[in-house]
């Protein structure tokens, strides 16, 4: 008993974010601000976008196309002007494994033909010229508002014959290819900067696009005279959002076990950040260290050490569920642990394994508190404003205690300054705020 206590005080230490880990993180975070946004060597790519926030007042018909996980989405919609946005219809699609890890073109002409087929459901299909903004959520270098190419892919995804290549094009060649040709693109974006646009149109206060799901990443409104490594004409506004790609941060103490995910991950050492905290690895991370205490004989003592990786096989959604088990006898993981082939455990097994849960999760929430809090000193170092970050993804949404740890924790860094900053779930702007851009586009005539 008394190792398990003490196992389980070394997990605690080996996860914990304190303040003072915070205002290093704060610290490390603007170094590597500022070297991307003057070219220089960074975990944080700092990507120009094009583009700023909107006015509220643009207008018009548009389809938007959301690519960033295993599922994407297709909506039409209508800006309204006045910040209204009347969404016609939303359709999901999932991708198939092949579709990921085969050819490009074969994930583009999934794309293409699902446009088609959404066409003609979305009423739109007469019209002549239909404008798409397209949400493809990865890491691009972006050179125009609708147009880019991919710098890498993230996320478990590794579709043939994209890296380097300009993902418009390859939407618009896709596109003819499956006889549609009067589908114009007219603006590339990342899920961060659509979710900020998005709640931005009708928010003037929001300054920051956060996304905490499958991956992570965020954007900010950047003042242009800060982005050294901007070369191109000065935008009318003062202002340019930047995609910073925060997944990629590498400035964080890593525990053992963070280093053996890493390891075994199909990019090792890049997305550290994203590693830590999105949901293609929590569940994973977990079940790193559960299998550990299983083979040091701390939890499920009769479980054959060669079925020991079962325990690995826990899926963020189920690291979910074990911590929302509120019933005595925790009979909530034992089902979650039956369904993984696990069919004895103790109480106190289960005790523990909820326990490193949350301590795993915990964590991740306070990573990301000390991130936007990063965010927000480099847009305003001594919080002067108010600001709204508009936060979506399926962990901060949907993650037992994610989102109320996550905002404790930027109370406990910034104290009575946190009422300046406005946490709020946005949901769906991803694809919203690509038709916002495509309506700027549009109206600046790009
Ligand atoms: C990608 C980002 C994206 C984030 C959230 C990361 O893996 O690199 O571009 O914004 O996931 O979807």
């Amino acid at each position: 008993m008394a190792d398990r206590k003490a196992m389980l005080e070394r997990i605690r230490e080996s996860f914990d974010i304190s303040r003072r880990d915070a205002a290093q993180i704060v610290k490390n975070f603007h170094v590597e601000m500022k070297r991307g946004l003057e070219g220089r060597q960074s975990s944080l790519k700092m990507i120009p976008t094009y583009v700023d926030r909107p006015t509220g007042r643009e207008k018009g018909k548009f389809i938007a196309l959301d690519l960033g996980g295993t599922n994407f989405r297709l909506l039409a919609l209508e800006l309204k002007g006045g910040g209204r946005i009347s969404v016609r219809l939303i359709r999901n699609f999932a991708l198939r494994k092949e579709h990921i890890t085969k050819k490009g073109t074969g994930l583009f002409d999934l794309l293409a033909s699902s446009v088609k087929a959404f066409l003609k459901k979305s009423g739109f299909a007469n019209s002549r010229d239909i404008n798409l903004g397209f949400t493809f959520s990865f890491p691009i270098a972006q050179s125009g508002i609708a147009s880019g190419t991919l710098v890498a892919w993230t996320k478990g995804f590794n579709a043939k014959g994209v890296v380097g290549k300009d993902v418009v094009s390859l939407l618009e060649q896709a596109l003819v290819r499956n006889g549609i040709s009067h589908v114009k693109v007219r603006a590339l974006a990342n899920d961060t900067v659509g979710t900020l646009i998005a709640r931005s149109y009708s928010d003037h206060d929001c300054d920051v696009g956060v996304i905490i799901g499958t991956g992570t990443n965020a954007c900010y409104a950047e003042k242009v005279k800060n982005i050294k490594k901007w070369e191109g004409p000065a935008p009318r506004t003062d202002n340019m959002i930047i995609n910073i790609e925060w997944g990629n941060f590498n400035k964080l103490k890593l525990s053992c076990y963070d280093r053996l995910l890493d390891g075994k991950s199909g990019n090792p050492g890049e997305q550290i950040m994203e590693k830590m905290v999105s949901g293609m690895y929590l569940g994973k991370l977990c079940g790193i260290v559960l299998k550990d205490l299983v083979e040091k004989k701390y939890i499920l003592h009769f479980l054959p050490r060669k079925a020991s990786s079962k325990i690995a096989m826990l899926r963020s959604e189920d690291i979910s569920a074990i911590q929302a088990d509120k019933t005595g006898s925790l009979a909530g993981v034992r089902n979650i642990l039956e369904n993984i082939g696990i069919r004895l455990s103790s109480r106190e097994d289960r005790k523990i394994i909820k326990e490193v849960c949350a301590i795993i999760s915990r964590r991740a929430a306070r990573i990301c508190a000390a991130a936007v809090v990063s965010v927000i000193r480099k847009i305003d170092p001594f919080i002067l404003r108010k600001h709204t970050i508009a936060i979506d993804g399926s962990v901060y949404e949907k993650y037992t205690g994610f989102s109320s740890n996550m905002r404790s924790f930027v109370k406990e860094i910034l104290g009575a300054k946190a009422c300046r900053l406005r946490l709020v779930l946005s949901k769906d702007g991803s694809g919203k705020g690509a038709a916002i851009i495509a309506a700027v586009a549009n109206c600046e005539g790009a």
